[in-house]
């Protein structure tokens, strides 16, 4: 299966979202990727519900919404109603991730689970078979533009492992610091999603680059 690139509207100009949406749109993402910041979870504040639903109507492929916030479980209904088709929350941020990650495929959505950088892949060992989407960190959540963690790579490895192990067909999505210096070796390893922020939106030629990250060159 070739890989989803799924761009991440983080880095785009927030004043011209809806352009940076119609861009990922036109060009070969899969994917927008929508990182929801508290400033409890993670130190920093993004955006939330009502800025994903104005611009869920320019969009026609799924929204990957990323949660970095404290107590994800109210809020699951709303994020479904703002257009939201993959919800994934931190592992990190649920007590009871088993229930958080049914009320989410319950709500009718793709479930994802995120693992900050410290957080080892045999954590998920007795959910991995009931998560469509894990995303592995590659930097600390809370800013774009950060620098890869070189340790992915071993837990893609070890995230392979497990989801043979459970049976999970969870797809593999690597979120930070992803850019052309690490696309390939990142796909030829087993990665199934690459999130870009950075390498797209700080790009001269985000189109371009979208070509480059999902064609691999
Ligand atoms: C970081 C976010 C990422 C971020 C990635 O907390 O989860 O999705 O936008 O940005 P880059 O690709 O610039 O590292
Ligand atoms: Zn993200």
């Amino acid at each position: 299966m070739p890989h989803i690139l799924a761009p991440s509207l983080l880095s785009a100009d927030f004043a011209e979202l809806r352009t940076a949406v119609e861009l990922i749109e036109e060009g070969p993402a899969g994917w927008h990727h929508l990182d929801v910041m508290d400033g409890v979870f993670v130190p920093n504040i993004s955006f939330g519900l009502p800025v994903i639903k104005a611009i869920r109507k320019y969009a026609k492929k799924p929204f990957d919404v990323h949660l970095m916030i404290v107590r994800p479980d109210p809020y699951i209904g709303a994020f479904r109603d703002a257009g939201a088709d993959n919800l994934t929350v931190h592992y990190e941020a649920c007590t009871h991730l088993h229930r958080s990650i049914q009320a989410i495929k319950a709500a009718g959505m793709k479930a994802g689970v995120a693992l900050n950088p410290h957080t080892p892949i045999a954590h998920l060992e007795d959910v991995l078979a009931d998560i469509d989407v894990v995303c592995l960190m590659s930097v600390n959540p809370g800013f774009g533009g950060q620098a890869f963690i070189e340790r992915t790579f071993a837990k893609i490895t070890a995230l392979k492992a497990l989801r043979e192990k459970t049976g999970s067909k969870a797809l593999i999505e690597i979120d930070g610091g992803v850019g052309m210096n690490n696309a390939k070796r990142l796909v030829d390893a087993g990665a199934d999603v690459l999130v870009a922020g950075n390498s797209v939106f700080g790009a001269k030629e985000p189109r371009r680059a979208m070509e480059e990250l999902a064609g691999l060159g």
